[in-house]
């Protein structure tokens, strides 16, 4: 018997040493360790051995058992090894990859997102307002007269309803109060339309961003710090800011803040670049006649509101001439950007 098994383990050893596919390996698994295989039977034998030679016998099985099972597992992970590097044979795993493109955000995007940064570190949050808006946001609410120039059908798009796409972001400022009390600071970004011929400095939809802040014995020179402050983190320590007395119809008094720094082209000309002013009492009074509050009682509360065009600021930084090549998606353009 004992010679019988060492038989049977030196055939399948190289049986399967000698198995040139996994499908040789696999009948020589099933010659040998299957059901009716030679090791199998083998053990069926066992019931016909004497007590004394069960134990030896068995053991000598068990090891049998163990190398044929410990061959096969070792000439499979060999056929495996031999498959994979065939597979690879024809492949130069030196040669350089295709590269692959990564994309950017659209240099608007880009600034809008540093300046919500600068903002955010001051204590702004995020607010929105819809495109298409009602006379009421647009004019009314900021004490835009009915005769004001800026509601002209030349001036905006008018839907069918009565409704219009928003001329400025300044409409953020009013759906704000609306949905709050005070204390407010909040920045909106976000597209404005008017009915302008489109040229190289102008576009009949471009981008703002609004500002306002209300709380009590918010003063000019919060408001004039926080200008400040946003334009020289912008623009660089050198950037020069000026505050030249203007008139908003929504604010009172109002400015218009001009710019000069390097960041800027470094011209010696100040650059016209945002519109800002004390929030007027009779914005607050139309904000609490819809609220059905008195929430912004100006005779407790004051703020302060700005707002600034980013296309032409972009324009301005990167020294592009034609402010439509913002809006073409030429990739040649827009991949000087990253
Ligand atoms: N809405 C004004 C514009 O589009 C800018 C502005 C915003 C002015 C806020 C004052 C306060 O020109």
């Amino acid at each position: 018997m004992e010679s019988q098994l060492e038989q049977i383990r030196a055939e399948a050893l190289a049986e399967i040493d000698a198995a040139a596919d996994e499908a040789a390996l696999e009948a020589a698994r099933v010659k040998y360790l299957g059901r009716s295989g030679s090791v199998s039977l083998a053990s069926e034998g066992m019931k016909t051995l004497s007590k004394e030679e069960k134990p030896r016998i068995g053991k000598l099985l068990n090891e049998v058992r163990q190398s044929v099972t410990g061959a096969l597992d070792s000439r499979k992970a060999a056929l495996e090894a031999q498959r994979d590097t065939a597979a690879f044979a024809d492949i130069d795993v030196t040669l350089p990859g295709t590269p692959v493109r990564i994309g950017a955000l659209h240099p608007i995007t880009q600034l809008q997102d540093r300046a919500i940064q600068i903002f955010r570190r001051m204590g702004f949050v995020l607010a929105d307002g819809p495109d298409i808006e009602t006379e009421f946001h647009c004019f009314d609410a900021l004490n835009t007269p009915a005769d004001h120039p800026a509601r002209n059908e030349q001036d905006t798009f008018y839907l069918a309803d009565g409704r219009l796409l928003r001329t400025h972001t300044s409409t953020i400022q009013i759906r704000t109060m609306e949905s709050q009390p005070p204390p407010v600071r909040i920045i909106g970004p976000g597209a404005a339309y008017r009915r302008d011929e489109v040229d190289a400095t102008h576009l009949a939809q471009f981008n703002q961003m609004e500002g306002l802040y209300v709380d009590e014995q918010v003063t000019v020179a919060d408001l004039k710090g926080t200008c400040e402050f946003f334009f020289r983190e912008l623009l660089g320590k050198d950037a020069r800011v000026r505050f030249r007395p203007h008139f908003f119809p929504f604010t009172e008094p109002s400015f218009e803040i001009d710019i000069k720094a390097g960041a800027l082209g470094g011209g010696e000309k100040w650059l016209e670049l945002a519109g800002c002013g004390m929030v007027d009492p009779a914005v607050f009074e139309s904000v609490n006649k819809r609220r059905g509050d008195d929430a912004y009682d100006p005779e407790r509360i004051s703020g302060f509101a700005f707002g600034f065009g980013l296309d032409r600021l972009a324009m301005i930084m990167s020294g592009v001439t034609d402010i439509r090549l913002f809006t073409e998606n030429d990739v040649r353009f827009l991949s000087q950007f990253r």
